[in-house]
């Protein structure tokens, strides 16, 4: 089929014949997806003809006519009034042409510009505001975490290992893990952001520009600076329009922030079962079954947990589209942008339904209660009991190994069993041994920094709560 599109785009004029074949078109077009970056082009190009401007390329009376033009093809878009063309294939292209046909000094804009810089620097301003928007989606998940620990401050339930009962922990201590575990997601992301935050305009296609350019200008016009305001610039024009690790780091800490939220969630899904009963999630966050009348299915926990993969998947699609590409700019760099933004709308999506679902969970107290009074729990701090009367530690152990066969073999919970039943297996035992299966009293003992003890726990609460309103 040799069909060609009707219009040549801006990109083709002079050097070819015609424009491309429409199946060429199609294949080759980004604008069906680009074209969320329409706002940060604008301000890019309002950026580089203020630039332009201030290196006489243009006059004031170009530069307010390219700016007002821009401003109203901007006003167009936000409405829904801009017919966005697929021959003229991306954002870039789009809005120049038609900046052009209304403002003949839109002819002048693309001086010392080229798409590679352009692209490379509307996906960095695409990306900034991601991430802050993001930062503040986490902070809102961390304060419903806490929130939930504090409204349930009192309630105790067994912590695991192997997913086996091991000992007891405040529920807030286990929610304030993973508030610990987003604030370092918070620190991953800021740190990526600093990285971002750098201004490729101005590398031209690979080789920069003769033309005296004021790249310093156009970066703080665009706040691409540092926190004592000194602008921030690519050092090397090749690399500028090549690098794409600012987003591979992106879609990197975004995949760790979605595994988070999906052991979160998965621990969410198990409390909510039968067989834990810890948690009643609102009917709001839960489906039915199309069969079994009786079902509430935790679909939101199980989706938030699910959507991880394409999160991963974003990620090593990044990672192999840049492995093999010689220097510089390559077309394939255009693939980036779907995984990017797919990557940036499913974990904020993600990040803000799980932070409503937490608002939204009711803690059944009396099932936390009934799990967490298995002296079993308790095993451990008879150990310790024994450690203190002398006992070297894996003498203690052993002991309380044989207590607890005896406990099993006689059908007796651990605490039930007697002074004399306790004496039989290490004379060590003395007539308080008993006292250590105080739950209370046991959670009052657990305060190092960082354990799950009454005082630790209500001090970390606070710590966070004061933390999250700054
Ligand atoms: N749509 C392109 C992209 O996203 C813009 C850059 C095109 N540059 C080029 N030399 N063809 O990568």
């Amino acid at each position: 089929m040799s069909n060609t599109s009707k219009k040549s785009p801006v990109s083709r004029s002079g050097r070819f014949s015609g424009g491309p074949a429409a199946d060429v078109a199609q294949f080759t077009e980004s604008i069906s997806f680009d074209w969320r970056l329409w706002e940060h082009d604008l301000l890019g190009s309002m950026a580089h003809a203020t630039m332009l401007q201030t290196i006489g390329v243009l006059t004031k009376a170009e530069l307010k006519a390219i700016i007002n033009g821009l401003d109203a093809i901007g006003k167009e878009i936000a409405t829904g009034k801009f017919r966005w063309k697929d021959e003229l294939e991306d954002v870039h292209m789009n809005i120049e042409s038609e900046l052009t046909k209304r403002v003949p000094a839109g002819a002048k804009l693309h001086t010392a510009r080229s798409r590679n810089d352009q692209v490379a620097l509307d996906v960095r301003l695409w990306l900034r505001d991601e991430i802050t928007a993001l930062l503040r989606e986490i902070n809102t998940l961390q304060r419903a975490l806490v929130a939930l620990g504090e409204h349930n401050a009192d309630v105790i339930i067994p912590g695991y290992t192997h997913l086996q009962r091991a000992q007891p922990v405040y529920l807030a201590h286990h929610l304030l893990a993973y508030a610990e575990m987003l604030e370092r997601d918070c620190e991953r992301l800021w740190d990526c952001y600093s990285r971002v935050n750098i201004c490729p305009l101005g590398s031209g296609a690979i080789a920069g520009s003769t033309l005296p350019l004021n790249r310093e200008l156009v970066a703080e016009l665009l706040g691409f600076v540092d926190a004592s305001g000194r602008p921030q610039l690519t050092q090397n024009s090749m690399d500028a329009v090549s690098d794409r690790d600012f987003a591979l780091e992106f879609a990197a800490a975004a995949a760790i922030l979605a595994m988070h939220i999906s052991r979160l969630s998965e621990d969410l899904i198990l409390w909510a079962g039968s067989e834990f009963n810890f948690i009643k999630i609102a009917d709001a966050y839960t489906t039915g079954s199309s069969l079994m009348p009786q079902k509430k299915n935790p679909d939101v926990a199980e989706l938030s947990r699910g959507k991880t993969a394409r999160v991963y998947g974003n990620l090593m699609a990044l990672l192999t589209l840049l492995k093999g590409l010689p220097m510089t700019y390559n077309r394939d760099l255009q693939e980036d942008k779907e995984q990017l933004f797919d990557t940036a709308d499913t974990v904020r999506a993600t990040v803000r339904i799980v932070a409503a679902m937490l608002e939204h969970i009711a803690v059944n107290r009396a099932a936390c209660a009934a799990a967490a009074s298995d002296p079993a729990l308790l095993a451990t701090d008879l150990a310790d009991y024994l450690v203190l009367r002398g006992l070297p530690f894996r003498q203690a152990h052993h002991a309380v190994g044989a207590v607890v066969a005896l406990a099993e073999k006689t059908g007796k919970a651990l605490n039930q069993l007697t002074l004399a039943e306790l004496q039989s297996v290490d004379k060590t035992f003395g007539a308080d041994a008993l006292a250590v299966f105080d739950l209370k009293t046991a959670m009052a003992k657990r305060n190092l920094t960082g354990a799950p003890g009454t005082k630790e726990v209500a001090k970390q609460l606070a710590r966070w709560r004061k933390q999250l309103v700054n």
